[in-house]
């Protein structure tokens, strides 16, 4: 369904250690709740970031803030080393963004919406109207009315006009939202054809599957705080459990929940153990069950999928998720 070949090799060969995106104890309270907690997030130059969280998580408050669209309850944003509410002029038009769905006169063509919004930036050059359609593969539907478009291409459009300003950053919320498989796809390769180019694009989420394979880092909130920012690889590396096949299960399971590494060892349906291993490695797992008296008919160790990931470090009690 999704597709697995190419990587983003070269956005993140241009990753670099300039900060584009920072917030700094960054709080939004509505009343009494705070929607952001206390955020702390740093994004660098040339990275595809994926923002990931559950609903309600505040993601989207999070954005508002970071394009001056609502203030920060306290803390900072910054973009480009700039304070988003004392630089709002300066910073803005560095920044192009796509808010959930993109707000489009449906009666006008595709074009016409670009040099509508162009119209209101001001300097948008035909050339640049051309160059954006192009990327975002809409040159050949541009002149026909954005409500025959399908839910792909108006997305497609919602970031041509972010990028009509050409920033160095590029903010989309859930931009792969409502989308069906192939709809994703497409969003994927524009996304990496824009973070080859040099763009840093930040992208919210609440599907982890969905960012994954395009992300250099992810960071995942819930209920406004940072529950973790690692790269991909990092979130799933040692989590994963030894699966054990072996004749007597029932008693080499016991022998292993004897141990301090095996006290959450388990059997499954199948009879089949699933466990730890002494210090994460499965040749002492090997001589330990050898040692015990048991003859492994077969080791293996299985990674903890992304999704499990995502659940287990969202799924905390009360927001306490570490
Ligand atoms: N204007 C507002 N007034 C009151 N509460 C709000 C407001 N905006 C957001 N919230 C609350 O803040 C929390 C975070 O909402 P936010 O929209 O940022 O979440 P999200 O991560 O974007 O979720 P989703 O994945 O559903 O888009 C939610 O509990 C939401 O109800
Ligand atoms: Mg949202």
């Amino acid at each position: 369904m999704i597709d697995m070949q190419s990587t983003a090799a070269m956005p993140r060969a241009r990753a670099s250690s300039e900060t584009v995106l920072r917030t700094r104890d960054l709080v939004k309270r509505y009343g009494e709740r705070p929607a952001v907690n206390g955020l702390n997030l740093d994004v660098r130059r040339g990275e595809i970031f994926g923002f990931l969280g559950p609903n309600g998580a505040g993601k989207t408050t999070t954005i508002r803030m970071a394009l001056g669209l609502i203030t920060p309850t306290s803390g900072s944003v910054e973009i480009l080393g700039q304070d988003v509410v004392v630089h709002r002029d300066k910073v803005l038009p560095r920044v192009g963004a796509l808010i959930e769905q993109p707000a489009l006169h449906l009666y006008m063509s595709g074009r016409d919406n670009l040099r509508a919004v162009g119209a209101i930036l001001g300097g948008v050059s035909n050339q640049r109207i051309e160059e954006v359609l192009s990327l975002v593969g809409l040159a050949a539907r541009q002149k026909d009315r954005v409500r025959t478009y399908s839910l792909g291409m108006k997305q497609r459009l919602g970031v041509a006009i972010a990028l009509l300003n050409d920033p160095d950053l590029l903010v989309l919320d859930e931009p792969a939202n409502g989308l069906d498989p192939a709809g994703i796809v497409e969003m994927r390769d524009l996304l990496r054809q824009l973070a080859a180019q040099g763009k840093t694009v930040f992208i919210s989420s609440h599907v982890l599957a969905e960012v994954q394979q395009i992300c250099t880092r992810v960071a995942i909130i819930n209920l406004g705080r940072l529950v973790t920012e690692s790269t991909v690889e990092g979130l799933t590396r040692g989590h994963g459990e030894f699966i054990v096949r072996v004749e007597n299960p029932t008693a080499a399971l016991a022998q292993i929940q004897r141990q301090p590494w095996g006290a959450q060892a388990k059997l499954d349906g199948d009879g089949v153990i699933h466990t730890a291993a002494p210090n994460g490695q499965g040749r002492y797992l090997t001589r330990f069950l050898v040692e015990a008296g048991f003859y492994p008919d077969q080791i293996t160790y299985q990674e903890e999928s992304l999704e499990d990931v995502f659940l287990r470090l969202t799924n905390g009690s009360n927001g306490e998720v570490r």
